[in-house]
C-alpha cells in the first residue's frame, strides 16, 4: 500500500515538474524589459575599446580566462555586473557594444561604456583613446534615430524606449585617473573635493537630461564604489592593508550628491524613474565580511599586473591565480567575475534597504 502511494505520488510529480520546467523556460526566453542600455567605464566595458590607441584595453588573456568566447574588452575574468544584470533581467544574450551593434540587434538594447572614459571630457587621456560621457551620450541619439527608423516613427520608439532600464556609471576615472593625478591634471588646483564632486554632479546631471531628452525613463545610476579600498590603492598606503581614506571619503561626497540628483530628477522630470545603486557600502560589506560570500583574498589581485609605462592592466598571457572565486578582486582595480555576480544580485533584488533607493532593479524593470 505504501508503495502503490509512492508510485502515484511519483507518477503525478513528475509532469508537474516538467510543467514547471517549461513555465520557467518561457519566463526566461522573454525579458522583463525590451532593452537594456549601459553606458560607463572599464567596470562594464565589453569592447568598445578594442582595436583602438589606447592602454586602457583587456582584449588578451588572461582577461576572459572564465568567459564562454575568451578575451572580448571585458575587465574581467568573466562576466561583468551589468552581464550579470542582463541574465537577471531575463535577456538570452549579453548586450552588445556599440563598436559591433547593427540592424535590428540594437532593439536588445547597446552597451556604449569605455574604458578609461569619465563624466570630465579629459579623464583618462593619458592612457589613450577613449569615449567620454559625452561621446557616449552622442553615440545613444545615434541608436535612437536608428530606432525611429526600425520601428517606424518617433511616437513608437519613445513608447519603446521608455519601458528600457539604461544603467549609468561613471566617475571613478574623474578620481583615478584625473583629480588624483596632480602631475596630468589641473583638477586638484582648480577644486576642493567638495568643488569637485558638485562639478562633476552638474555635468553629470547635464548628460543625463539628455538621455532623458532622448526617451529614457528607466535609469539606474550606479554610485562609485570603495576606490580606495582597491588592490592598487592598498599598494600605495604605508601598511599596504589599510584603505586609503582620502580617496574614499572623496568618493562619498560625489555619492551624497548622486543621491540628491536622484531625487531631484524623480521630482523635477516628468514620468522619470530614477534609482541609486549603493556600490560603495556593497564593497564594504564584502571588506568587513568576505567569508559571508566565499572570498578569502580581498586586498590582492588575482592576476599579474604590469607597472612599466603606465601599464596598469593583466600582464599579457601570463598565468593568473587558480581560486579566483575567492578572489574580491581579478586585477588592481576591478571586481572578480565572483564579485560582480553578487552585486549584480543585489542591485537587481536589493538583500537589504541600502542597497538600492528608491528601489532595486527589478522593480523598475516592472513600472
Ligand atoms: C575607436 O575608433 C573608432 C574609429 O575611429 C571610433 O569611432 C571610436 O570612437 C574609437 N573608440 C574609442 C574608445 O576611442
Ligand atoms: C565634451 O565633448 C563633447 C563631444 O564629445 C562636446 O560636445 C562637449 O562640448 C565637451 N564638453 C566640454 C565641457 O568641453
Amino acid at each position: 500500500m505504501a508503495s502503490e502511494q509512492k508510485r502515484w505520488s511519483v507518477m503525478h510529480v513528475l509532469p508537474l515538474i516538467l510543467i514547471l520546467k517549461m513555465v520557467s523556460f518561457e519566463v526566461n526566453g522573454h525579458p522583463q524589459v525590451p532593452c537594456y542600455f549601459i553606458f560607463g567605464d572599464s567596470l562594464v566595458d565589453n569592447g568598445n575599446n578594442n582595436r583602438n590607441e589606447s592602454l586602457a584595453r583587456a582584449d588578451y588573456l588572461p582577461y576572459g580566462i572564465d568567459f564562454p568566447s575568451g578575451p572580448t574588452g571585458r575587465f574581467c575574468n568573466g562576466k561583468t555586473i551589468v552581464d550579470a544584470v542582463a541574465k537577471l533581467l531575463g535577456f538570452d544574450d549579453y548586450i552588445p557594444p556599440y563598436a559591433n551593434a547593427k540592424g535590428r540587434a540594437i532593439l536588445n538594447g547597446v552597451n556604449y561604456a569605455s574604458a578609461a572614459a569619465g563624466i570630465r571630457n579629459e579623464t583618462g587621456k593619458q592612457l589613450g583613446a577613449r569615449i567620454s560621457f559625452a561621446g557616449q551620450v552622442n553615440n545613444y541619439k545615434n541608436t535612437v534615430s536608428q530606432v525611429v527608423n526600425i520601428l517606424g516613427d518617433k511616437d513608437s520608439a519613445a513608447n519603446y524606449l521608455r519601458q528600457c532600464i539604461h544603467t549609468v556609471g561613471l566617475g571613478s576615472n574623474d578620481y583615478i585617473n584625473n583629480y588624483f593625478m596632480p602631475n596630468y591634471y589641473q583638477t586638484s588646483r582648480q577644486y576642493t573635493l567638495e568643488q569637485y564632486a558638485s562639478v562633476l554632479i552638474q555635468q553629470y546631471s547635464e548628460l543625463l537630461r539628455e538621455l532623458y531628452n532622448h526617451g529614457a525613463r528607466k535609469l539606474a545610476l550606479n554610485g562609485i564604489g570603495q576606490i580606495g579600498c582597491v588592490p592598487n590603492a592598498l599598494s600605495q598606503s604605508q601598511d599596504g592593508t589599510t584603505c586609503v581614506e582620502k580617496v574614499n571619503s572623496a568618493i562619498k561626497l560625489f555619492n551624497n550628491e548622486l543621491i540628491s540628483l536622484v531625487n531631484n530628477f524623480n521630482r523635477d522630470l516628468p514620468d522619470a524613474k530614477f534609482i541609486y545603486i549603493n556600490n560603495y557600502d556593497i564593497f564594504q560589506d564584502f571588506i568587513n565580511n568576505p567569508q559571508a560570500y566565499g572570498f578569502k583574498v580581498t586586498n590582492a589581485g588575482c592576476c599579474g599586473v604590469g607597472r612599466i609605462k603606465g601599464q596598469i592592466t593583466c600582464v599579457p598571457g601570463k598565468t593568473p591565480c587558480q581560486n579566483r572565486d575567492e578572489h574580491l578582486f581579478w586585477d588592481d582595480f576591478h571586481p572578480s567575475e565572483a564579485a560582480n555576480v553578487i552585486v549584480a544580485r543585489r542591485s537587481y533584488s536589493a538583500q537589504s534597504r541600502s542597497d538600492a533607493y528608491p528601489m532595486d532593479i527589478r522593480q523598475l524593470a516592472k513600472l
